[in-house]
């Protein structure tokens, strides 16, 4: 009889050690390898249990929608043309790639608190409002509660949402066979277990396999399959981290607990681009849509602030006015802070260094704050130039003329140069209410002539700065 080994698998990473040890080899983090059997046989029969029952529970025959193993990719059906369960919260569709598809499995990860038990409780009742039947499992709260947030939410009349609060994945399973919904969503996955295995709930162990077990009932069932997962602040926890390759898509969760908005965007999606975000505020009737973001407040437009500088930033297939804020304040030589929120900590230390060289700015005693607002994250070079105006104004106290916006990718030698999209982004400009946008162009390309906003020619940074009134 083959032994049963021991092996110890990481809770942070996953990776499996022969021994224990203190520190994780793979990924550095202390004390985090718990114990796992490897029996190779044991683990081989238990991989496919729950979805052969699936099979023999339904006589054998394929389930509805299941797809066939091996199909001649000429006879596939197009990307386009999977079936999508679209539930009409337009921002959360967006960010899916335009719904849920059959048979794929979504991970959703935030921090506790932040609203993922709203979110899809409204898809939920969204999806059921539309004829669709939806098995939502509440592996953390009773029946009752998940009904009184749903009377909340305005959501509590739908005959097509069920509610089965149980953390066994065995019943869970078996109510999905009973109910055959067309999605099943598993709120959250950290709470579900498996009885057969020796681990208690909660560990790696058991979140693995519940979770590709899950993951294999959405391929052989076709039902839509989305598990909600917590991160902590850091994003540390192991859970959503280690179920990422396991999903067809990575969703996150975003926004400050204590302000209202909150952003959803994919960080890996196998049927769409993870270059969209979805936009929402939380109220006192749950979460709603804000397609225009609080990225920009009202006032940003007509009045000016030093260290405030509004750039029209895509998101995907959409452009949005975000607010870039600096503030620099009394540090000390060699010391200095240098603090990033929503954009990137080594395109602020470049931004700097390039103030430093062409402007003739001192930064290197001052400490730096610098963030994008509304909890979105900058990622774009086209937003250097609005960057670097907010660290030059909050440094001098100037600010650009009021309703100045500005576009551009900022170059080590000083140069500003041009951005992608630019119609775009005039367009933007011109809706949000902005006059003059800023902005380094070739002079080989038409610039587009949107009606109402004046182009400023700024080549280099220095030019830029004497924008600085
Ligand atoms: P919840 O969805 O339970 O968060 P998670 O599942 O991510 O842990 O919601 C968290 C917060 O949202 C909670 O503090 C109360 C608040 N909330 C509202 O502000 N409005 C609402 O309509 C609902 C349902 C919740
Ligand atoms: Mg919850």
């Amino acid at each position: 009889m083959a032994r049963t080994r021991i092996l110890f698998r990481c809770r942070t990473c996953g990776a499996l050690q022969q021994r224990w040890m203190g520190k994780c080899p793979d990924c550095g983090a202390w004390d985090s390898l718990e114990e796992e059997a490897a029996d190779p046989g044991a683990a081989r029969d238990r991989q496919k249990g729950v979805v052969e029952g699936w099979l023999a529970a339904t006589d054998g025959d394929p389930p509805p929608a299941a797809a066939p193993l091996a199909t001649p990719i000429a006879r596939l059906a197009d990307a386009d043309e999977a079936e999508r369960l679209a539930c009409g919260i337009a921002e959360l569709d967006r960010v899916l790639g335009g719904g849920l598809v059959a048979g794929s499995a979504v991970l959703i990860g935030g921090e506790p608190g932040i609203g993922k038990s709203t979110l899809l409780l409204q898809q939920a009742a969204a999806l059921a409002a539309a004829g669709h039947k939806v098995l939502y499992v509440s592996s953390e709260e009773s029946p009752q509660q998940v009904r009184g947030r749903a009377q909340r939410l305005d959501a509590a009349q739908h005959e097509g949402l069920f509610v089965l609060s149980d953390t066994n994945l065995a019943r869970i399973v078996e109510q999905t066979r009973k109910v055959l919904p067309a999605a099943l969503v598993i709120d959250s996955i950290q709470m579900v277990y498996r009885g057969d295995l020796d681990s208690p709930p909660g560990t790696i162990t058991q979140l693995r396999r519940c979770a590709s077990d899950l993951v294999h009932l959405a391929k052989a069932s076709g039902i839509a399959v989305v598990l909600v997962g917590h991160v902590t602040k850091d994003g540390q926890l192991a859970g959503p981290r280690m179920l990422e390759h396991l999903v067809d898509a990575v969703l996150s969760f975003e926004g400050d607990r204590s302000h209202a908005h909150r952003v959803v965007r994919s960080t890996k999606n196998r049927f769409g681009t993870t270059l969209e975000i979805g936009l929402l505020e939380m109220t006192g009737r749950g979460l709603v849509e804000r397609p225009e973001g609080a990225l920009a407040s009202a006032e940003a437009a007509s009045e000016s602030r030093p260290g405030s500088v509004v750039c029209p930033v895509m998101h995907g297939t959409r452009c949005l006015a975000v607010e870039l804020q600096a503030l620099t304040a009394t540090g000390f030589l060699g010391a200095a802070k240098r603090k990033a929120s929503g954009v990137d900590a080594n395109r602020l230390a470049m931004l700097v260094a390039v103030l430093e060289q062409h402007a003739g700015m001192r930064l290197a005693d001052r400490d730096l704050f610098a963030s994008a607002v509304g909890g979105v994250r900058v990622a774009e070079p086209a937003a250097d130039l609005a960057l670097l105006l907010a660290i030059a104004g909050a440094e001098r106290r100037k600010a650009l003329a009021p309703r100045t916006c500005a576009i551009g990718e900022v170059g080590l030698g000083g140069e500003i140069r041009p951005a992608t999209h630019l119609e775009h982004r005039l367009r933007e400009a011109q809706r949000r209410g902005f006059a003059r946008v800023l902005i380094a162009h070739e002079r080989s390309v038409n610039l587009p002539a949107v009606e109402g906003v004046e182009p400023v020619m700024v080549r280099s940074v220095p030019a830029a700065c004497e924008e600085l009134g």
